[in-house]
């Protein structure tokens, strides 16, 4: 990782600034991407039919709203994550205290998964059971093997916007997809989200970069890496359909989810 990556990931990331630009949406609206991103996560679950034992999300960040989805399917989730700060913020969720208010993305599951009339009973039962999955919450550095040596045997890893991230290079995505397929069991699976097309992202008046990729790019090197592709789904929302999230009021973005299992 370069001086330049270390700092805009560490001391100069603020977990709640990310939440705020890109997670607490302004208005009724539930954002579209968070959306498709529930119904993905839930459809693929459905479809494996498996109930995995031990699963790890891999650069977290300071946020669960993506676990409430797998709170049925997994009993232990690890969260690991380059920056302390966002582990932090987790473990306040974790003990009650939390800053971040999940309301709406617990809603959003219960709905992405068919329920009609969710009440606070619901969303309160799959929080509580969300929080018991949650195991492990680690420091790691996904470009360094002696962090991912630690970490190992999981049968699904999860990995949301922190894959791309990580990379400048083509060779830089090569040695996060080695970190990746390390931490997996032999006949492990992936859950892998996206950013298409782009340099980077920001975060108020921060620009992160990341490896511009395509749709194309992405299936030829899962699969040259040693995985089969269960299922992909490539979004394209635009700024109309994200008008109420701070950091893409002005944005298009193009991503992708992907499904993948170890061949
Ligand atoms: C764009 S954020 C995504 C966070 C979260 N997965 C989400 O869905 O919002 C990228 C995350 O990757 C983490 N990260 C950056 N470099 C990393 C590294 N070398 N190893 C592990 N995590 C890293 C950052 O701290 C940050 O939390």
């Amino acid at each position: 990782m370069s001086p330049l990556d270390s700092e805009l990931y560490g001391k100069l990331w603020n977990p709640l600034t990310y939440w705020q630009e890109y997670y607490a949406f302004r208005g009724e609206a539930f954002p579209a991407d968070e959306w498709k991103i529930r119904s993905f996560v839930v459809r693929t679950l459905r479809s494996w039919g498996k109930r995995f034992e031990r699963a790890v999300d891999l650069g977290c960040g300071p946020t669960v709203h993506n676990l409430f989805a797998f709170a049925p399917h997994v009993a232990v989730f690890d969260l690991l994550d380059y920056n302390s700060r966002n582990l932090e913020e987790i473990q306040k969720w974790r003990s009650g205290r939390a800053d971040i208010d999940y309301t709406a993305y617990i809603d959003a599951t219960l709905r992405a998964e068919g329920r009609r009339d969710v009440s606070a009973t619901d969303m309160q039962h799959r929080e509580a059971v969300t929080r018991a999955m949650v195991g492990e919450l680690d420091v790691f550095d996904m470009r360094s093997p002696a962090s991912v040596g630690r970490h190992q045997g999981y049968e699904l890893a999860t990995l949301f916007w922190s894959l791309e991230i990580l990379s400048r290079l083509e060779q830089d995505w090569w040695l996060a997809l080695e970190s990746v397929k390390s931490v997996l069991a032999p006949d492990g699976r992936i859950i892998l989200a996206v950013l298409l097309d782009s340099e980077g992202y920001s975060i108020r008046d921060l620009r992160y970069p990341c490896l511009n990729v395509s749709y194309d790019d992405v299936c030829e090197w899962l699969t040259a890496g040693g995985f089969r592709l269960d299922t992909a789904m490539h979004e394209f929302v635009t700024h109309g359909d994200l008008s109420g999230v701070p950091a893409c009021a002005n944005l298009e973005r193009s991503s992708v989810l992907f499904a993948a299992s170890r061949v």
